[in-house]
């Protein structure tokens, strides 16, 4: 369905990069003939998959950055601008989540979440945003949301991140609007569930949770990396120019089933949670 210099010239900044669906969607802009610029705060993936995109013939280089610190963040644009020049693409994929209790989370806990997915994406939107408005440049911003925002329904069990990704959505729909007139387009994705080892340790972290959550989908089966990532590099060429501050679900079906993905925990006995508590303080 592609043509292998859909991303030609095209040099992507992608967040969380180094692991799961950030990983998967830098791989395959490679593909696509895009250049690569990843985020994140561990080194190891980082280095990894920037090795991998370069062994697919295209160029990547990384930055080590926690999102949440607005002066790194821009240190890192500098260093990606050194490497490549211009960035003119940037993919808001950094997340943190878990499955807890409310009544028992910290408030760090939840600033924790709300700061990587919210504040995170604001903060590199902001800083690439200025650069190209200063510049007189064209951008790109796809953000990665999830159902229970997308769908305006919320989500039991995760509700630091189910706040943080309804703000990342109504910054797409705002922005999108506000920056339309720099020529700054801005989408999102809503992800259904997409076996990754950052979500399923956090979210699912049982081989009886993950079946229980197969059995509940409409599919019967999880999202592939390549349809999001297929569907990312669509969102991001200029095939879908006219689609802007817009969120595609791509889920199989699922939150029309049941709005709120992990609302189903609420039968989860107290004894079930404790346990899973005690594994987290290990
Ligand atoms: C309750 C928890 C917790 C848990 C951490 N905390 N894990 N509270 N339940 N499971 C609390 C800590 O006790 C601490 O509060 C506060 O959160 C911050 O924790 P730190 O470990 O100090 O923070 P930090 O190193 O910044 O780590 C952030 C993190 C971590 C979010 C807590 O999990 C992380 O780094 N995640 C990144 C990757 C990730 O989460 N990937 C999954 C994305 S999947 P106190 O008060 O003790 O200081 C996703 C899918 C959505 O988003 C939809 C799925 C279908
Ligand atoms: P993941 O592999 O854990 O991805 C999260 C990435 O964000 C990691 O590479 C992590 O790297 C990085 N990150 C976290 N905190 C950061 C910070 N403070 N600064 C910079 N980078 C940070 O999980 P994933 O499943 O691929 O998630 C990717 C995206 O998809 C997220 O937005 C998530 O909410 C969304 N999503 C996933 C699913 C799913 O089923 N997998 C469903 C819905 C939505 P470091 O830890 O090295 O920083």
């Amino acid at each position: 369905m592609f043509q292998t210099d859909l991303l030609k010239g095209r040099t992507v900044l992608v967040t969380g990069g180094g692991t799961g669906l950030g990983r998967s969607m830098a791989l395959r802009f490679a593909e696509l003939g895009a250049n690569l610029f990843l985020l994140g705060r561990r080194e190891e993936p980082l280095a990894k998959t920037c090795e991998e995109i370069r062994g697919k013939k295209a160029r990547a280089a990384y930055a080590t950055c926690d999102v949440r610190d607005f002066a790194a963040v821009e240190n890192a644009i500098a260093a990606a601008e050194k490497e490549f020049e211009r960035i003119d693409t940037l993919v808001n994929n950094a997340a943190g989540n878990f499955i807890a209790r409310t009544e028992k989370l910290s408030v760090n806990a939840f600033n924790s979440v709300v700061g990587i997915v919210l504040q995170g994406t604001f903060q590199c939107t902001l800083a690439l945003g200025r650069k190209w408005i200063a510049a007189k440049q064209p951008g790109n911003i796809l953000n990665i949301a999830a159902t229970y925002a997308a769908v305006g329904s919320g989500s039991g069990f995760v509700v630091p991140s189910a706040c943080a990704k309804a703000g990342v959505l109504a910054m797409t729909r705002s922005l999108a609007v506000e920056w339309a007139r720099y020529r700054i387009r801005m989408n999102a994705i809503a992800p259904g569930p997409f076996p990754t080892e950052g979500a399923w340790s956090r979210l699912l972290p049982s081989k009886d949770l993950e079946e229980r959550a197969r059995q509940a989908h409409p599919m019967k089966r999880f999202g592939r990396h390549e349809e999001l990532a297929n569907l990312a590099a669509y969102l991001l060429s200029d095939l879908s120019e006219y689609i802007n501050g817009e969120c595609v679900v791509i889920d199989g079906g699922l939150w029309l089933r049941g709005a709120g993905e992990f609302n189903d925990f609420a039968d989860f006995p107290d004894a079930a949670w404790d346990a899973l508590e005690a594994a987290r303080k290990k």
